[in-house]
């Protein structure tokens, strides 16, 4: 029997309907969750992530402001730009959309955000309290895709899940996320040797290796749920997964479709973050 397939854009819709609803008491309550998104250049994919943020931003009723600056500002002025906005007690969450410019450095960039408004949940601090299971922002994606594995009930709890890809925005923090519910886990990566001996006994595989149609049906175990991060550009100019989806299908028991998969549940995420923020981060809570 093929997969189910987990459809990131519904359950993206049912959680931004219920966000809408709860952003409308904030604002009875006299609270605004407000989300400012900083966009360095022109990288056209970071306009559309951008843009894609923004609307998703006006669905909820959250506000959001985009501040567009140029390629050359410097990594100092962009500092300022961030430290105005940490005092700015109406915004809540404040995002730099990555990558940034080669002569302006990330983690200095990251660092200077207030952890208490990082709804990305780059933050060291942020990183942290994630490891510790202390309530915090979770990064976004692999927020998205434990909540994707949880909304169909598939069990975690001493499972087997690899995760193919170790950057500091998907593969090492969902594979932390992953340990918070018990699994256990696996890191593959690109000097992985033989890969498919970890992939093929998956019983969750999350595949963040940045390379199209890199997992195909030999790399999976039967009846494994297999999350697709990954988002290339074909020469036709059409998204596609690191999965080869149709080969896979008929193996896994659930996977997940690019587009309308990981993608749209990042964004629910970072709405979910910046509503957070607008009732106020309790590390002690949760
Ligand atoms: N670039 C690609 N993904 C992300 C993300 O989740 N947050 C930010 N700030 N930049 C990104």
């Amino acid at each position: 029997m093929p997969a189910e397939i987990i459809s990131g854009k519904d359950l993206a819709a049912e959680l931004k309907g219920q966000m809408k609803a709860e952003v409308s008491k904030l604002n009875d309550n006299g609270i605004s969750p407000q989300l400012t998104v900083i966009l360095v250049g022109n990288n056209p994919a970071s306009k559309s992530y951008v843009k894609g943020k923004k609307k998703a931003c006006n669905e909820t009723g959250i506000d959001s402001e985009v501040i567009e600056l140029s390629s050359s500002i410097t990594e100092n002025e962009l500092l300022q730009k961030i430290e105005a906005l940490n005092q700015n007690d109406s915004v809540h969450g404040i995002l730099v959309q990555l990558p940034l410019p080669e002569h302006i450095r990330e983690q200095k960039v990251i660092d200077a955000i207030s952890p208490d408004k990082d709804v990305d949940g780059f933050h060291p601090v942020n990183i942290g309290r994630m490891m510790t299971g202390t309530d915090t922002f979770l990064p976004c994606t692999p927020y998205g895709i434990i909540t994707m594995l949880k909304s169909k009930n598939i069990p975690l709890k001493g499972k087997h899940a690899v995760i193919i890809g170790r950057s500091n925005i998907v593969g090492k923090p969902v594979g932390q996320l992953l340990l918070n519910e018990d699994a256990t886990v696996t890191y593959c990566h690109s000097k992985t040797e033989n890969l498919k001996k970890y992939t093929q006994q998956a019983d969750i595989l999350i595949a963040a290796a940045g390379k199209a149609h890199f997992v195909n049906e030999g790399h999976i175990k039967e009846g494994a749920a297999v999350i697709d991060v990954g988002i290339n550009r074909m020469e036709n100019g059409k998204l596609t997964g690191d999965v080869d989806f149709e080969k896979v299908k008929e193996k896994a028991s659930y996977i997940t479709p690019v587009p309308g998969g990981v993608g749209p549940m990042t964004i629910a995420m970072l709405l979910k973050n910046t509503i957070k923020s607008a009732k106020g981060l309790d590390p002690l809570e949760g």
